[in-house]
């Protein structure tokens, strides 16, 4: 960790405990941060390091002493009933083995059961009711005490007011309150239109949104809750598991997890993690991990609490989807419309599962603005599937002597870059799909003359493949198979490898569906192209001009003589005649608001009528879909469930494509 030599240890201590103090005013009291979670985590383990080394440099007031903010002055500060306490944390399966053999210190049986929960990244709330009746909704503060904010509390939908039960109860709930992803983008995008502040991200948007003081703006926003605790459970009649407190919970009326999990033994709760991580990505809300909790609540009593946190419980988070690495160099790339690119090459760096050497740079302006330099320590952020991309500089790392970086005007061999470019995207698994063919092969093609233009691959013969380095007969033959077998392709997949600019897979497969040949679309004019839903202006005249340059038109027919083949799509496609379709909904969709799922049918052309009748197209069966569902299946109706809901409202597939009938 790089301080100039001419700062004292005590120097940087005091610079690091007042950058950090500024950053959680920032982020808990203003909830506008000024550093993100990797800058903060890299400061802040320095100055553990430094207070370890030196323990002279601890103060009381070290930011690394306490957590979280102080409270805000602007509600009534109220003391917790029992204490909020916060999650131990594990970063890895070593780690959550170890909290597991400290859990088995204390159990009677071989395998502990796990209850395991979806760790929304949200604000934590307490919500007492007395007779049945919210009276009291309090932050979590310091733990100890926090904040009472119940009328804001009260304008959440999905916070019940009065419970759904035959005896009155008093009872304290907690719970997480967010903002669900697709309501965060809603509610940022109604704030751009508005004119105001856009929110860095979901977890402060909703503090922000909380802690109000006119609780009409915290109405007007779409929070919602997830509870996942009842205090004292154990004192009501028939709760001995955490499981049946969240039963309890959503019985009388609460939002609970429908993700949550219960696994036996430590190796299929890790199983239940790992299942998380890969859903993670779908999940309609942020998580920035898994909490584990010990079933029983027996179990849970006897294993107790230290400090601030239970031992009966820890958070598994994930990788971080940030983190701070070193440029190494800054190159640049050509795409395949000629456009330059600033890559920059980092330090091998874990984010967010996977190891990353490059990162995206966008363009000159963005490396002006963010002023990246060769040699700087940077905050490289990765996000699902997602190229990284780098978020900023450490200023405060920066070598006196870095300079700014220039992007060249051009680079050598650009046309053959180009070419390759193209060749990559042609052969991608969303185009041609040709696997196995990887990038380096394809530049080693294009730098031999081997391949010029997208047929060229499909003339190669083995003795040109063998001839490169590296490059066995069985993988060459490997090679050559993958080439043949992607000549059977389809029209949407063929018009999105072309790379016309600007013509993704989602305006492919519109253009197949309307011109149903590449010869029909290819004739057709700006102006008959610009009436296609989404294609604009400068789309229709990117799609002519491509289709009447020659050599383009050659290297169709060559495709065609190479013996590509695609069947013409059948004229029967189901948004060919948008809203002719009905469909039903019943059931429960815990990740998908049945209005929600309403709206989105409707956007693709699909009307949603609530009887359900012979002439309806099909039915969408929700979890614990009732007698709607068996009337369909007796109707010989088709049904689409969740998933499969999901895949047609993404465009992964069409109506046509659902499998016909689940009898
Ligand atoms: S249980 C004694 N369950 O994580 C147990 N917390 O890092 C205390 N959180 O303050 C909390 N999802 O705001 C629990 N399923 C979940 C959670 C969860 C998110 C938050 C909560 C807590 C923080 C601790």
């Amino acid at each position: 960790m790089g301080f100039l030599v001419t700062e004292s240890p005590s120097d940087r201590a005091l610079w690091l405990r007042t950058k950090l103090d500024s950053a959680n005013r920032a982020y808990h009291e203003l909830d506008a941060p000024i550093i993100n979670d990797a800058e903060f985590d890299v400061l802040f383990r320095e100055l553990v390091a430094l207070e370890t080394r030196y323990p002279e440099l601890l103060v009381d007031s070290s930011p690394t002493q306490r957590v979280g903010g102080p409270l805000s002055r602007k509600f009534l500060s109220l003391k917790h009933s029992t204490p909020m306490l916060s999650l131990s944390n594990v970063f890895d399966a070593e780690g959550f083995y170890a909290f597991c053999d400290r859990v088995d210190q204390s159990s009677e049986k071989d395998l502990v059961e796990f209850v395991i929960e979806p760790k929304l990244d949200g604000l934590a709330i307490s919500l007492i009711y007395e007779d049945s009746k919210l009276i009291r909704a309090l932050t979590r503060g310091d733990g100890v005490a926090g904040e009472d904010v119940t009328e804001n509390v009260k304008t959440i939908r999905d916070v019940p007011l009065t419970l759904n039960c035959e005896v009155p109860l008093n009872i304290e709930v907690r719970g997480e309150i967010y903002f669900d992803k697709d309501d965060f983008e809603t509610l940022n995008l109604r704030q751009m239109k508005s004119g105001d502040k856009i929110f860095v991200n979901s977890r402060n948007a909703a503090a922000g949104t909380l802690r109000q003081l006119d609780s009409k703006i915290t109405a007007s926003r779409p929070l919602t809750i997830c509870c996942y605790a009842l205090v004292n459970a154990n004192l009501i009649q028939k709760i001995t598991r955490q499981s049946d407190a969240l039963k309890f919970l959503h019985s009388v009326g609460f939002k609970t997890s429908s993700d949550v999990q219960l696994a036996t033994g430590r190796a299929n709760a890790l199983a239940a993690f790992r299942d998380f991580e890969k859903r993670r990505d779908n999940l309609p809300y942020d998580i920035d991990g898994v909490v584990f909790k010990v079933n029983d609540l027996g179990l849970q009593k006897s294993l107790g609490s230290v400090a601030r946190a239970p031992r009966w419980a820890t958070a598994f988070k994930f990788a971080p989807d940030e983190a701070t690495t070193k440029v190494l160099s800054i190159d640049v790339q050509v795409g395949r419309t000629g456009v330059l690119t600033p890559v920059a090459r980092l330090r091998p760096v874990f984010v967010g599962g996977v190891t990353i050497t490059n990162a995206t740079l966008h363009n000159m302006d963005e490396i002006t603005r963010k002023d990246v330099r060769v040699q700087d320590t940077v905050v490289v952020r990765r996000a699902g599937d997602v190229i990284p991309e780098v978020v900023k500089v450490i200023l405060s790392e920066r070598k006196s002597n870095s300079i700014p970086y220039q992007m060249p005007m051009d680079v050598p061999n650009r046309e053959r870059l180009i070419r390759t470019a193209q060749l990559i995207h042609f052969c991608s698994r969303k185009a041609m799909n040709v696997d196995g063919l990887g990038d380096k092969l394809i530049e080693q093609f294009v730098a031999k003359k081997l391949v010029h233009d997208f047929a060229d691959i499909y003339t190669l013969i083995e003795a040109d493949l063998v001839a490169l380095p590296r490059m066995g007969e069985k993988s060459a033959r490997n090679v050559l198979v993958a080439i043949n077998n992607s000549k059977e392709t389809t029209l949407p997949r063929l018009i999105f490898g072309l790379g016309i600019n600007g013509v993704g897979q989602a305006t492919a497969q519109s253009l197949a569906e309307e011109f149903n040949s590449l010869e029909s679309l290819g004739q057709t004019s700006a102006v008959e192209l610009e009436k296609i839903p989404d294609i604009g202006p400068v789309l229709a005249e990117n799609i002519v001009e491509w289709f009447s340059t020659a050599a383009n038109q050659h290297s169709l027919k060559k495709l065609v003589e190479v013996g590509l083949i695609w069947p013409t799509p059948a004229k029967t496609d189901a948004f060919k005649n948008k809203a002719t379709l009905t469909c039903v909904i019943t059931g429960t969709f815990p990740e998908l608001p049945r209005e929600l799922l309403k709206e989105r049918l409707n956007a693709k052309g699909i009307r949603v009528v609530s009887t359900l009748s012979k002439s309806a197209d099909f039915l969408v069966a929700g979890a614990k879909a009732g007698s709607k569902l068996k009337k369909a299946r007796d109707l010989g109706i088709r049904v689409l469930e969740e998933a499969d809901a999901r895949l047609l409202l993404n465009d992964e597939i069409s109506v046509d494509q659902l499998p016909k009938y689940h009898k």
